[in-house]
């Protein structure tokens, strides 16, 4: 059983298939808490902490039902077992949402023991949700594991405001309609009093599957990349829908890269790594959406052309392990694996790899040092909800160094137009990009980075959580 009888009703709530922390049982049998991977994480996080509340989630592993003890948030565990873990987060989470709304970069799986198990796990959510959350409280669903938790929270407590937001993009909808349990999720979602994407055309899609599968009267208010509204009218109450586009710490995150400490430790990487003309980077979770592979397909063409020189180049890419038991994921990694193992083959000097590759999270300040120490950021999704690495770097370059290569694929490209951006498919025009900003004069770099900033700076993680949470506070209100 969990211990979430000991936190308190809490006004605030937020919910999300994983705890800001991941429980790491060393072989001794000693537990340790590490930051749990990913973006939604990072964005949550500072939000819980500025908030008071609680944060419903699991811990990381199976059958774990301690809450983990974290200064300044108040965790609670769902407790989930070995086969929940394989069919709801593996399997329907992972092996059929995941790709099915991130393009079919990889084939989608429809198993109904996996949609049974999503379901279990979701009410499981529902439930430990309802019971935390104080009379009229707040709460904040996340993501794509949770999609049935609106409707069955609004069931078991009808008294609470429901927020929900998508952290990855909301297909086409001839892509959604593959899916054999749509109008369930659709309906899951209009439990919500508000539901957020990243941008409007993720709104856009939802609004147009809740006409066509809810039968309801779903309409668009206004129009204009951060002011998109519509709203479905369920005849007794009325489900706003809107675009939110996620952010950073950004403040936080600039005055971490200004500190000497970082600006010494990325002094040590060039010099570390030979003293390179150009360090390309690329940070990602180890996922087939993040076009690893394109970045390394385009450095190996550029260096086969001459357009790169492996004397003065290094590519460090860094890579956290992902959902490493899923099949598509296994197979990205070695794909992966063979082509650093190529590039570094063909073009790299006995104790100067060509390619850095480090399967394994970096601790944040490190990586903040890698992005100050970076003249080029490569981010190239295949498709991607926003994409968080792009902005980090961004914060990270008050020196206004430093160039951002960034797949128009991505949530963030909508922002960062002053990238240069590319569409991942086209190789040509990736290896483009990436030669334009290798080879950028310090006028043409810093005008970049400032137009870059200008837009991360003053559009952080705290407003888009603000921006949410007020306009779910105003929902119902004439
Ligand atoms: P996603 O949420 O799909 O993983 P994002 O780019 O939105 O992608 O967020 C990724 C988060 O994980 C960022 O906060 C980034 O700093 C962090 N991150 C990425 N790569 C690493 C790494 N190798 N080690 C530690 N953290 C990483
Ligand atoms: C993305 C998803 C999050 C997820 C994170 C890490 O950011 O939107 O919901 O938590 O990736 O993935 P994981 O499967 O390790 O939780």
């Amino acid at each position: 059983m969990t211990t979430m009888g000991a936190v308190p009703e809490a006004e605030f709530v937020v919910v999300a298939n994983r705890l800001p922390v991941d429980k790491e049982v060393l072989p001794d049998g000693e537990v340790r808490w590490k930051t749990s991977p990913g973006g939604l994480v990072a964005a949550l996080e500072p939000i819980l902490r500025s908030h008071a509340g609680a944060w419903v989630g699991w811990s990381g592993v199976p059958d774990s039902d301690e809450d983990p003890e974290v200064e300044g948030l108040d965790l609670v565990s769902v407790p989930l077992s070995s086969s929940e873990i394989a069919d709801y987060y593996e399997g329907f989470s992972n092996g059929t949402l995941w790709p099915l709304y991130h393009d079919v970069i990889a084939k989608p799986e429809y198993d109904r023991e996996w949609w049974n198990a999503y379901v279990a796990v979701n009410e499981k959510f529902a439930e430990a949700t309802a019971h935390v959350a104080a009379e009229g409280a707040l709460v904040w669903v996340q993501d794509y594991q949770l999609q049935l938790v609106p409707r069955m929270l609004r069931e078991m407590r009808p008294d609470l405001k429901i927020g929900f937001f998508l952290h990855i993009p909301f297909p086409p909808v001839e892509l959604f309609m593959q899916l054999p349990w749509r109008a369930e999720i659709v309906d899951g979602l209009l439990g919500a009093d508000l539901i957020g994407f990243h941008l409007p055309d993720g709104a856009e899609n939802f609004l147009y599957l809740a006409n066509r599968l809810g039968g309801h009267n779903a309409s668009r208010r206004s129009v204009g990349v951060r002011s998109k509204f519509g709203s479905v009218d369920l005849h007794d109450r009325v489900v706003t829908v809107g675009a939110f586009p996620i952010s950073i710490a950004s403040g936080e995150i600039d005055a971490a890269a200004k500190s000497k400490a970082i600006r010494k430790r990325a002094r040590e990487i060039r010099k570390e790594l030979g003293n390179p003309k150009t360090i390309l980077l690329g940070a990602d979770r180890l996922d087939y959406t993040k076009g690893i592979d394109v970045r390394l397909k385009a450095l190996a063409e550029l260096l086969e052309e001459n357009r790169l020189d492996p004397a003065e180049t290094v590519l460090v890419q860094l890579a956290t392990p992902s959902r490493e038991r899923v099949d598509s994921y296994v197979a990205m990694r070695s794909e992966i694996e063979q082509l650093v193992g190529h590039i570094n083959g063909a073009y790299a000097q006995v104790g100067r790899p060509v390619v850095e590759y480090l399967n394994r999270p970096m601790p944040r300040d490190e990586l903040v040092s890698f992005f100050v120490a970076a003249d080029v950021m490569l981010v190239t999704p295949l498709r991607d909800g926003m994409n968080l690495v792009a902005k980090e770097y961004v914060a990270c370059r008050s020196d206004l160094g430093g160039a951002l290569v960034l797949s128009e694929f991505t949530g963030a490209a909508a922002e960062l137009t002053a990238a240069y951006q590319a569409n991942p498919y086209d190789m040509e025009g990736v290896k483009n990009a990436i030669e334009a900003a290798v080879n950028q004069s310090r006028d043409e770099g810093r005008a970049r980075m400032r137009a870059l900033r200008r837009q991360v700076l003053t559009h952080d993680v705290e407003k888009w959580a603000k921006s949410f949470l007020d306009t779910l506070r105003n929902t119902g209100k004439k």
